[in-house]
């Protein structure tokens, strides 16, 4: 593959080395736990020497891990390499615990993912690390709540349930300035809608058991590393015993080669949704980071390359029995929470109850979207019945 090819090119490409895939189109599934040395010598210098793609010890991967983690490093221009784990939430741990140390505090995102702000409120507690929640809309004035412990701050654009669009080059600049560590969960946007360490973040998270898995049957996260994040990460990575399933990153590799052209439809049709839905009377208020009712959508528009499938909606009024009365009765959309996958998804969501620095002022009850690849006008039939039961309900 050429160096200028293009994202969508890439994600076709990327990751198949001839060594590993033996001239097959994929890299076939090698599950190793022992691996076999020549001599008591060839044992010996094995242990000295890198193990980055080369056979040593089940846990260290065996070409299916390596030739999907290399597919995505090859997805972020400028970054040195990726690590795979078995969630999404596992991958969060791995990067935070990599440039953290008890007595050091974190500022992490008000509207991050529930169960990133959990691990911060408990385990890294626990393990004498302090976190300070900070506004998604902050952009610069970042610099106003660095502190003397201060080591990492992590940022999740567009924030979980709300959608809010952060001001990453802003705050990376601060970061820079005061040699603090950028992670950022690019789960949304993927690398494709948002080359984050080429904007300079230093850790780059994916859940990859959304898009880039993309069919709703396996968990697994990934961070890909700037060069002067990578090591740490690995090390660190390696003793907490990370490893993912070959037969895992197998389907991780399978769906990435379709994960650009998924996008563009989820793009589409979420999209189509998204405006038809701000045009009905039941609705108060869409948050999708690509229209200007989504706190930061001036954000969005410079720095992403798109956007993808999941979006929120805020009704006029109402609370959970007409929330239900819409979301129960849908016939296409399933009621889940892990989304990026082919099928479309709706749940209720109350994202007031998780927030402490920015309280969100919506005045009604929230629905948040996940819209798959079926055909939109079904989705959009659907989704005016369950608005039509919303408005009955309300009376
Ligand atoms: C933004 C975001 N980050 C991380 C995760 C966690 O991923 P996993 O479910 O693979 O642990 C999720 C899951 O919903 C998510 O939405």
């Amino acid at each position: 593959m050429k160096d200028d090819a293009r994202p969508g090119t890439r994600v076709v490409a990327a990751g198949r080395r001839r060594e590993w895939t033996g001239g097959v189109v994929s890299t076939p599934v090698w599950r190793a736990s022992t691996i076999l040395y020549d001599s008591v010598a060839d044992l010996r210098e094995s242990a000295g020497r890198d193990t980055h793609h080369r056979l040593f010890y089940g846990r260290r991967g065996t070409p299916t891990q390596w030739s999907l983690a290399d597919a995505l490093t090859e997805l972020e221009p400028g970054a040195e390499a990726t690590f795979l784990y078995p969630s999404g939430v596992a991958a969060i741990a791995a990067a935070l615990f990599s440039v953290l140390s008890p007595g050091d505090e974190l500022l992490l995102v008000d509207s991050a993912y529930d169960p990133t702000r959990s691990m911060a409120t408990g385990l890294l507690r626990r393990f004498g690390i302090t976190t300070r929640f900070y506004d998604p809309m902050v952009g610069a004035g970042i610099a106003g709540l660095i502190g003397p412990a201060t080591r990492a701050i992590l940022m999740e654009s567009p924030g979980s349930l709300t959608f809010e669009v952060q001001d990453i080059p802003a705050i990376v600049a601060v970061a820079r300035e005061r040699g603090i560590a950028t992670l950022l969960d690019n789960t949304w946007a993927t690398p494709l809608l948002l080359p984050a360490i080429g904007m300079g973040v230093d850790l780059s998270i994916l859940a990859c058991t959304k898009y880039v898995v993309g069919h709703s049957d396996v968990m697994m996260g990934s961070v890909t590393a700037a060069p002067s994040h990578w090591n740490r990460l690995r090390q660190t990575s390696f003793e907490l015993g990370q490893v993912v399933s070959p037969d895992d990153a197998w389907l991780g590799s399978r769906g990435l080669r379709t994960m650009a052209v998924r996008l563009r439809h989820h793009e589409a049709s979420a999209l189509r949704i998204a405006r038809w839905l701000q045009t009905r009377p039941e609705v108060a208020r869409v948050l999708h980071p690509a229209l200007p009712s989504c706190p930061g959508h001036e954000t969005w528009a410079r720095d992403f390359n798109g956007s993808s499938g999941l979006f929120s909606v805020v009704l006029a009024g109402g609370g959970e029995a007409a929330r239900a009365a819409l979301i129960d009765g849908l016939d296409l959309f399933g009621i889940g929470y892990s989304w990026g996958g082919f099928e479309s998804l709706a749940i209720p969501v109350d994202p007031h109850r998780h927030r402490t620095a920015t309280p969100p002022d919506f005045a009604g009850p929230l629905v948040r979207l996940q819209i798959g690849l079926e055909d939109p006008d079904d989705l959009i039939a659907d989704l005016a019945a369950g608005l039509d039961r919303f408005a009955a309900a309300l009376g």
